[in-house]
C-alpha cells in the first residue's frame, strides 16, 4: 500500500472506532474509552482533524474524579464484551468510570493539539485549551498528593495496569506477593476475543483482580489505598511521562499567562526530577522502578528503563550507555524495541508486554532519543515502527523475531502512530 492509503486506512480506523467524541482502542476488546490511548489519539487526529483531538480530551476529561485523579477507563456506554466492569470497579462518579489511573500522556496531548490548533487558526483553540489546561493540573496535583505521598519525587503505582503495561516481567516480584483470592466472580472476557497465549494467565488475572476488591472496599480513599495497598511500585515510567507532561504544561502555562500555575509545576518538575535523577543505574545502563514494599530496585529489564528520556537531559555517558543499550536490545530482532529483550528469562514474544514492541512505546523512546540528541537512532525506530505496521497492519503489537501483528486488530493508537511517525520520515 502507498503511503497514502495507508494514511487512508488509519483515519478509517480511527472513524471506525470513534464512538461519539471518544475513541474506543478497538471494538470488542477495549469498547470504551482509554485514558493514555486517548491521549495518543488526539495527537493522531491533530494532524488532519483538530476540533476531534480537543473531543477526545475533552470526553476523557467528563471522567475526571473531584479529587483530580483521570481513570484508566471511562464507560461511556455499556458494553458486554469486556470484564471487569462498572460493577466490579464500584466507583460513585458522575459517570461509570474504573477506580485507577494510566500514564499522564494528557498534558504531553494537549500541548501538542494546542500547538496544532494555533498553527490552523482555530478561534477556540485558548479558550478550550485553558479549561483542559486546568484539568490537567488537577490531575497533575493529585498524582504528587496521592501517589508521592511521602515525597520520594517518584509517584507509585498501586496496581500493574496504572502502568500500561500491565503484564510486564517487571511487576512479577511484586504482584506474587498479592493473594489469587478475590470477592468477585472472575469472568474473562479478552481470552474470547484473542489467543489465550499472547495474554496474562489465569493466577495473574485473580491477583489483578484481588487488587480492585482491595481498593474497592477502601472506598477508592486515596490515603486508605495508599495505606492497604498490597503492591506499590515507583514506576520510572510514569514518572518520566509525569514529568515531561509537566514540562509540557509549564509551557502552556507560558502561554496562557498562567504565572501562579507555572511557578506550581516548575516546583513538581524539579521534584520529580530529582526523584529520575536518582533511579539511574550505570551499570544497567538504564533507570529502575522501586518496589515500595520490600524496598528493592526492580532490575528486570523492559523498555521502561528507557522511557526517563523523554523526561531527563542525559550526560554524554549516559547518553552513549543508554544508546549502546538499546542496540543491544534491537540485536537480532526484525523489529524493534522489544518491551523485553532477548536475553531476558522473561522474554516471550507474542506474550503481552513481556516482549512484543507497542507503536506508541516506540514513539516515546524515539521522542526521547531526540530530545537527547540521538537523532539518528531515534529516526530508525520510528522507521522500523512506521515499516512493521506497514507490513503487519494496525495491529496490538509486533513480535519483535518476526514482525508478525497481534493482539487486536484496528488499534486506534497504532493508527495515531503511524499517522505521526509515517509524517516524521
Ligand atoms: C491494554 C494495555 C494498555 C492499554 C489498553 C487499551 O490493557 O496494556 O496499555 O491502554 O490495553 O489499549
Amino acid at each position: 500500500m502507498t503511503k497514502l492509503r495507508m494514511e487512508e486506512a488509519a483515519h478509517s480506523i480511527l472513524a471506525r472506532n470513534d464512538r461519539g467524541g471518544y475513541t474506543v482502542p478497538t471494538d470488542r476488546l477495549y469498547p470504551f474509552q482509554w485514558n493514555w490511548d486517548s491521549a495518543f489519539v488526539a495527537v493522531g487526529f491533530a494532524t488532519f482533524n483538530v476540533d476531534r483531538a480537543y473531543r477526545e480530551l475533552e470526553r476523557l476529561i467528563e471522567g475526571q474524579w473531584d479529587d483530580g485523579m483521570i481513570p484508566h477507563i471511562v464507560f461511556h456506554a455499556p458494553s458486554d464484551t469486556y470484564f471487569p466492569g462498572p460493577d466490579v470497579w464500584g466507583t460513585r462518579h458522575r459517570i461509570p468510570t474504573s477506580g485507577i489511573t494510566q500514564p499522564p500522556v494528557f498534558g504531553m496531548a494537549l500541548r501538542h493539539v494546542h500547538e496544532a490548533a494555533i498553527a490552523n487558526g482555530m478561534a477556540d483553540a485558548e479558550a478550550r485549551t485553558r479549561a483542559l489546561f486546568q484539568a490537567a493540573l488537577r490531575s497533575h496535583r493529585w498524582w504528587l498528593e496521592a501517589r508521592d505521598p511521602e515525597g520520594l519525587g517518584l509517584v507509585a503505582i498501586l496496581h500493574p495496569w496504572e502502568s500500561g503495561s500491565d503484564n510486564s516481567p517487571a511487576w512479577d516480584e511484586a504482584l506474587a506477593r498479592v493473594p489469587t483470592t478475590t470477592t468477585t466472580v472472575i469472568r474473562r472476557k479478552d481470552t474470547g476475543h484473542v489467543d489465550a497465549s499472547m495474554r496474562p494467565r489465569d493466577e495473574d488475572y485473580q491477583r489483578f483482580i484481588h487488587l480492585v476488591d482491595v481498593y474497592r472496599h477502601c472506598d477508592w480513599d486515596p490515603k486508605r489505598q495508599w495505606t492497604n495497598a498490597p503492591f506499590k511500585v515507583a514506576d520510572v515510567q510514569m514518572t518520566a511521562i509525569l514529568a515531561r507532561a509537566t514540562a509540557d504544561l509549564i509551557h502552556l502555562a507560558e502561554v496562557l499567562g498562567a504565572e501562579g500555575d507555572k511557578a506550581e509545576l516548575a516546583q513538581m518538575h524539579r521534584t520529580l526530577l530529582d526523584g529520575l535523577a536518582r533511579r539511574w543505574r550505570p551499570s544497567l545502563s538504564r533507570f529502575v522502578s522501586l518496589d515500595l514494599i520490600s524496598g528493592n530496585d526492580i532490575e528486570t529489564p523492559t523498555q521502561a528503563g528507557f522511557i526517563p528520556l523523554v523526561a531527563v537531559t542525559l550526560d554524554d555517558a549516559q547518553r552513549d550507555a543508554v544508546m549502546a543499550e538499546i542496540e543491544r536490545w534491537l540485536d537480532g530482532m526484525v523489529v524493534g524495541v522489544p518491551s523485553a529483550p532477548r536475553f531476558s528469562p522473561a522474554f516471550e514474544p507474542k506474550r503481552y508486554w513481556r516482549g512484543p514492541v507497542w507503536a506508541v512505546i516506540n514513539w516515546l523512546i524515539a521522542d526521547g532519543l531526540r530530545l537527547n540528541e540521538a537523532e539518528d537512532l531515534a529516526r530508525r525506530i520510528e522507521q522500523v515502527t512506521v515499516h512493521a505496521v506497514e507490513n503487519a497492519g494496525f495491529c496490538e503489537y509486533f513480535d519483535p523475531t518476526t514482525g508478525e501483528g497481534l493482539g487486536g486488530d484496528t488499534f486506534s493508537w497504532t493508527a495515531a502512530a503511524y499517522l505521526v511517525l509515517g509524517r516524521r520520515r
